[in-house]
């Protein structure tokens, strides 16, 4: 059976990953520097599983480590999950998100063709479409212009890399996954969204308000031209994008293949909030403020080609993540 390497494997969208992969088989080792992620999640992994992978503390800046991993291991295959995510940071330290994020996937694509590793699959985000004239986003669209920040910038340049490699070496097999907004987590409420830095997406700020870490949610704008006025976006369970992962492997061909990984439908802001106080029976404490820089009003995925291509689609609601969100909260 085919073994992967899963960089960022102990983080939340890789974690689930795992788990869906194991149900096909595959054999996993994980390497993460554990900066935004706790060696713990690989117990949980194993009590949903069964199984639990081998893991390596390893930074992909750390040339020679990984040089060694890829000398000792032979993979057949990497999912790239590995990256720092946090928009507003970025803004911030601009050169530590494209040192980590550029240069760390260059790391792992010279270890991969030294090594004559030739599939893998990219971590993307619809962020790298910019903005464009219409709410629905397909892959057919331009992309890297009007990228409001470092973060997303670096998905982009992380994209054109990879269609640069695959265009020198036939043999090359790329799947770049543009993932909406992933929220969620497993239903067991084993694992879940347990970033180690201040969240700044919706869903976790909103795990932490109903805790009382913080104190109320700030909801970024109710002036937008959307139903509400509040922001649209495509919410996507992270067990739904974790199958996707495992589709885009069985189509894997030489060459780059692109997917949106989405539901289709926008959620406001607002209705986010409604979903969570149903789900926990309680009201949510929070206050209107205004837009957050370089929020765009609506976006949300055209994710027909996945479907046709991959034969995925998305099964699972924003009710559903909001149950398995409170599973996880009363599990912590
Ligand atoms: P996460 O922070 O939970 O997981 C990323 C993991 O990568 C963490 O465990 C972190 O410790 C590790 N990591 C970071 N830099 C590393 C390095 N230099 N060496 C080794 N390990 C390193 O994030 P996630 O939500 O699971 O995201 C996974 C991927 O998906 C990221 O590339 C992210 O940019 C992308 N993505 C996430 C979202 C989202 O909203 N969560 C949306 C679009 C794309
Ligand atoms: N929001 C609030 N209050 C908050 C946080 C968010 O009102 O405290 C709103 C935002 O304004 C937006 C929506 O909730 O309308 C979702 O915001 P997130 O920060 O959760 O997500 P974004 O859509 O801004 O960004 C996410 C990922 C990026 C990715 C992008 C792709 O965080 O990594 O989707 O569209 F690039």
């Amino acid at each position: 059976m085919e073994r992967i390497l899963v960089t960022g494997g102990t983080g939340y969208i890789g974690s689930h990953t795992i788990i869906e992969l194991y149900k096909k088989g595959y054999e996993i080792d994980v390497m993460d520097n554990l900066f935004n992620s706790k060696i713990t999640v690989l117990d949980k992994i194993e009590e949903i599983a069964g199984k639990k992978p081998n893991f390596y503390e390893l930074d992909l800046l750390d040339f020679e480590g990984m040089d060694k991993l890829f000398s000792e291991n032979k993979y057949d295959l990497v999912v790239h999950f590995a990256g720092l995510k946090a928009v507003g940071e970025s803004v911030e330290k601009p050169l530590k998100y494209y040192e980590n994020n550029v240069g760390g996937t260059i790391n792992l694509l010279k270890c991969m063709k030294r090594h004559r590793v030739k599939k893998i699959i990219f971590s993307s985000s619809a962020t790298v479409y910019g903005e464009q004239p219409t709410p629905k986003l397909d892959e057919t669209m331009p992309t890297g212009m009007g990228i409001t920040n470092p973060y997303g910038e670096t998905k982009h340049v992380i994209e054109e890399i990879l269609k640069d490699v695959a265009e020198s070496d036939p043999e090359f097999q790329v799947v770049i996954l543009r993932y909406f907004n992933p929220v969620g987590n497993h239903p067991s409420g084993l694992l879940g969204e347990d970033p180690n830095d201040i969240p700044n997406n919706l869903m976790p700020i909103i795990m932490k308000v109903s805790r009382g870490e913080i104190k109320e949610l700030n909801v970024y704008g109710d002036d937008y031209p959307t139903p509400d006025g509040s922001g649209v976006r495509d919410y996507i369970h992270v067990v739904d994008l974790a199958k996707g992962h495992v589709a885009a492997i069985d189509k894997m061909e030489p060459g780059v293949l692109i997917y949106n990984l989405g539901s289709g439908k926008g959620t406001s802001v607002f209705e986010m909030i409604a979903a969570f106080e149903e789900a926990s029976g309680k009201k949510l404490p929070y206050k209107v403020v205004g837009r957050r820089a370089g929020d765009l009003a609506e976006i949300y995925a055209d994710p027909s080609k996945a479907k046709k291509e991959l034969g995925w689609k998305t099964e699972l609601t924003v009710e559903d993540a909001m149950r398995d969100t409170m599973c996880y909260l009363n599990n912590l």
